[in-house]
């Protein structure tokens, strides 16, 4: 038996995969316990699910300090840690074409306005001591500042994801979306380290399924969703055993 490490998770949505974690945590099929759960929105049905199961939950509405930062973005409310230098150099996340003034300048409130509403996500997360956070269907974009926050040692990353597709194919918002309307006959998911760029990070590990004539969208989500649930926490195993 590996240690039992301690795991932090963030979701979006319904938390289909944080059951499967959570599940997973009390057949003792996976050595971790879940210390908290947070969303980016108050409306994550999944939250609901952490509650059930004794989790500590917290909110940083995403929505809110972006459209907060659309009228102009006080520099006093950026985390004073922050090195727009150093970010620019690191980030790997695609972001239109950097040339233009005016794309500059996108890139720059991108990066201040998601380093506001990381500096709140970190400020719950490191009162926590975690192995490991879990993204379980979080629907947003981490960037250098949040990343370099909890990757602190050289070559270790602490940071899963789970991806709908088979990358490197299909990066992206809407993985099983992309498999099916480009007339995939496999499909499938990813689970791999975050680095800075967008769902590109080392795999640990990866689930396919085929994709019948007459499959519809919905029957590729479900049958990518039965794989996830049973490659992340086998994924997470992985890396108890692994320290
Ligand atoms: C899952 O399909 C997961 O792969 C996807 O969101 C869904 C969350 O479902 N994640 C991403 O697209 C990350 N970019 P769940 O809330 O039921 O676990």
């Amino acid at each position: 038996m590996a240690k039992i490490i301690n795991v932090g998770t963030l979701i979006s949505g319904g938390g289909s995969n944080l059951q499967a974690i959570i599940d997973a945590c009390m057949a003792g099929s996976v050595d971790a316990r879940i210390l908290f759960t947070g969303s980016d929105t108050f409306g994550a049905k999944g939250l609901e699910r952490a509650r059930k199961a004794d989790i500590d939950t917290f909110v940083v509405d995403y929505g809110d300090i972006i459209q907060s930062c659309k009228q102009g973005i006080d520099d006093r409310r950026v985390p004073p840690d922050f090195d727009l230098g150093d970010i620019l150099e690191k980030q790997q996340l695609v972001i239109g074409d950097s040339s233009s003034d005016v794309s500059k300048e996108k890139i720059k409130f991108f990066l201040k306005s998601r380093a506001i509403a990381e500096k709140k996500l970190l400020d719950h997360i490191l009162s926590y001591e975690i192995d490991l956070l879990v993204l379980a269907g979080f629907m947003r974009v981490l960037t250098p500042y949040f990343i370099d926050r909890l990757n602190t040692v050289e070559g270790q990353f602490k940071i899963m994801n789970i991806h709908p597709a088979l990358l490197p194919s299909f990066p992206g918002t809407d993985g099983y979306g992309d498999t099916f309307r480009y007339g995939c006959k496999i499909g499938g998911c990813t689970v791999h380290f975050v680095d800075y760029g967008e769902d590109t990070g080392p795999i640990i590990g990866q689930k396919a399924f085929e994709i019948e004539v007459g499959d519809t969208l919905d029957d590729v989500k479900r049958k990518g969703l039965e794989k996830e649930w049973e490659l992340y926490p086998a994924c997470i195993q992985k890396f108890a055993e692994s320290l």
